[in-house]
């Protein structure tokens, strides 16, 4: 099986596919497909990697490396499994992948930035998968969590990982613009991974994008519609102390300009990217 990842990987180099959708390069995103084509778990390479591979799992695997080269589909829409938050999550075309540094945060429970005993409620503003929810659910049991999202589409599939993670006492999912659905509601922690793409950036992705919804990615021109709004309406939604936590990417430098009267603080992540601002009520209020 090892050489039939490493083949895979090789074509994957050759082809010059765009690799960032959940993993970072050819030999993980070989192995991903290989395995899921053979019907294996997850990392099974490890202890199953020198088993022999009979003539028709060849085929498979190498009919799924040809469909992530030649349709440039993300490897995670080919298996319809990714990881986030050491957390298995199911992740299909209605939903961005989950990527986001935010992980790291939510695994360490928003250390040091807030107490994590004295956390009841958080909002995730544009829930997508729901991954960013559902950690955030695991990390601190004793929080409830709405999780909204405008796309209908969207909240279908963060059902399928609420039932999942068996959290659908503690995980509501609402559909809302924004905020528009959750008017006199308060949270201790408000957590953004919104649309940050702007027109001309959006233009030049790589063709892989192009399979997650735009409205996952587009806001508007200068790619600041979502953060504007949110920075708008936070502050009303926040409990004293509560903390704003948004993940801007590379529309950094321009949210930096646009606000330049907000003391922003800039995350920084031991496993990389980065674009992730945090803010108190208090300073948001000010
Ligand atoms: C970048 S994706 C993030 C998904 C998920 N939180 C993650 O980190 O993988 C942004 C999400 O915001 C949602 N969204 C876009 N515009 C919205 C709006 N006006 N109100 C609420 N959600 C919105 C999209 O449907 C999409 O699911």
């Amino acid at each position: 099986m090892r050489s039939l990842i490493e083949r895979g990987a090789r074509r994957l180099r050759r082809a010059g596919v765009f690799f960032g959708h959940g993993t970072d390069n050819a030999r993980d995103e070989s192995a991903a497909l290989v395995l899921h084509a053979l019907n294996l778990p997850h990392g099974g390479e490890r202890t199953i990697g020198a088993r022999r591979v009979g003539s028709r799992g060849m085929r498979l695997a190498d009919e799924l490396i040809a469909r992530r080269i030649e349709e440039r589909i993300p490897a995670v829409y080919l298996t319809g499994e990714t990881w986030f938050a050491g957390l298995a999550f199911h992740v299909d075309r209605r939903v961005l992948i989950p990527r986001s540094p935010i992980a790291e945060l939510i695994e360490r429970r928003f250390a040091p930035w807030v107490d994590p005993g004295r956390v009841r409620r958080i909002l995730d503003v544009g829930t997508g998968s729901g991954c960013i929810a559902i950690a955030c659910a695991k990390a601190l049991p004793r929080s409830r969590v709405d999780a909204a999202d405008i796309s209908p589409e969207a909240l279908e599939v963060a059902a399928i990982n609420v039932r999942r993670h068996r959290v659908g006492r503690r995980v509501r999912l609402i559909r809302s613009d924004h905020f528009s659905a959750l008017a006199g509601e308060r949270y201790d922690i408000i957590v953004a991974n919104p649309p940050y793409v702007g027109r001309r950036e959006m233009s030049g992705l790589p063709p892989e994008y192009r399979h997650e919804p735009q409205l996952a990615l587009a806001a508007g021109r200068d790619g600041l519609d979502c953060v504007r709004v949110i920075l708008r309406e936070a502050g009303r939604h926040l409990t004293p102390g509560g903390l704003l936590v948004v993940e801007v990417g590379n529309t950094e430098a321009a949210v930096r300009r646009a606000y330049g009267r907000l003391p922003f603080i800039w995350l920084e992540f031991e496993r990389g990217g980065g674009g992730v601002f945090l803010l108190t009520a208090e300073q948001i209020r000010r």
